[in-house]
């Protein structure tokens, strides 16, 4: 089949690819405008990952496109109508990214608590602000995990190790979804109170209408002075704007830890980074190589199974997107 790797995979998966199929691929993602455009016109499959968006342009050029392989969770960078318009299956691996972004949660939980990156920062200056560098430990204290899924609630079973309270709010919440999160060490809540009550916020939602600028002044507002936010989901998640000015002001969430931005890309600065209280990440959350070892091992079996006609019988649970 001829096939577009969008996106860098693992190496492994991308050599077994090559090996059966007509493979061409992207750099780091298409950033000159009308790259992916042209690059995906003639392909049969298209392989990618957060940093590609596959708008209705993209799908429209693509006419001999018959599968979407999304290599991770999010689907927010696909045009799914178009998708189902055009006839177009898309399928995600959704379950190899819950222990690499719930590890990946608590280096900057821990990293923004006992302030890690900045003391790195001021070590590397020949500063030594042994004093002003105290942080609170993560035992006894609450956490609120706003979107307990597969993802939220492999942290909440990880903090609930550590001895935090762990809270959670779900988009669908119902007495099955309280037991599987108190299985999990993970007390339901609605969404107001898993951020007016944690000491420390992490966001694992996906990115849609309804979760768009979900944290927004009013939220921040309410947000425990002293208290800490990670967002691990989606930059739009966040209104950056005003989780700046809060962080500014500092009469409530006093530091944020973000892998994910509004704006993502190689050249961009977020205006965050004028911030001392803040730390930055370029969307590694599942780039533990490990885990991505196991999401090629399954891109390339979903692939070949579709080649083979069998498709249907290969997808797993949360794996069928279109
Ligand atoms: C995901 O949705 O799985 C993550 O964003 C991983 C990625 O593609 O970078």
């Amino acid at each position: 089949m001829r096939i577009l790797l969008a996106s860098p995979v693992d190496p492994g998966a991308a050599t077994r690819l090559a090996a059966g199929h007509d493979v061409r691929r992207l750099g780091s993602g298409a950033d000159l405008p009308g790259e992916l455009v042209r690059a995906v016109a003639d392909r049969e499959v298209v392989v990618l990952r957060s940093g590609v968006v596959l708008d209705a342009e993209a799908l429209a050029a693509a006419t001999r496109l018959r599968l979407v392989v999304r290599a991770g969770s999010g689907v927010d960078n696909i045009d799914l109508d178009s998708a189902r318009q055009n006839r177009v299956r898309v399928v995600r691996v959704p379950g190899m990214s819950a222990p690499p972004v719930a590890e990946m949660t608590f280096a900057l939980l821990l990293s923004l608590a006992r302030n890690v990156t900045l003391a790195d920062r001021l070590v590397r200056a020949g500063h030594w602000p042994k004093p002003e560098l105290g942080g609170p430990l993560l035992r006894g204290k609450v956490l609120g995990i706003v979107g307990a899924g597969n993802i939220g609630s492999e942290v909440g079973r990880m903090a609930a190790a550590w001895g935090m309270r762990v809270l959670g709010c779900v988009a669908r919440p119902s007495p099955a979804a309280e037991a599987r999160l108190a299985g999990h060490g993970i007390e339901l809540c609605d969404v107001d109170e898993v951020t007016a009550r944690a000491d420390f916020v992490t966001l694992h939602v996906p990115l849609d209408d309804s979760t768009f600028h979900m944290v927004d002044a009013a939220v921040l507002e309410r947000m425990r002075p002293g208290s800490l936010l990670v967002n691990m989901a989606r930059g739009g998640v966040v209104d950056e704007k005003a989780l700046y000015e809060a962080l500014v002001e500092r009469s409530t969430v006093a530091g944020a830890a973000l892998d994910v931005h509004e704006s993502e890309g190689e050249g961009v600065v977020p205006q965050l980074a004028e911030l001392p209280n803040v730390v930055l990440t370029p969307h590694i959350g599942a780039m533990a190589l490990d885990s991505q070892r196991l999401i090629g091992d399954r891109l390339v079996a979903l692939i070949d199974a579709f080649d083979a006609g069998r498709l249907d019988e290969e997808v797993r649970d949360g794996e069928h997107v279109v």
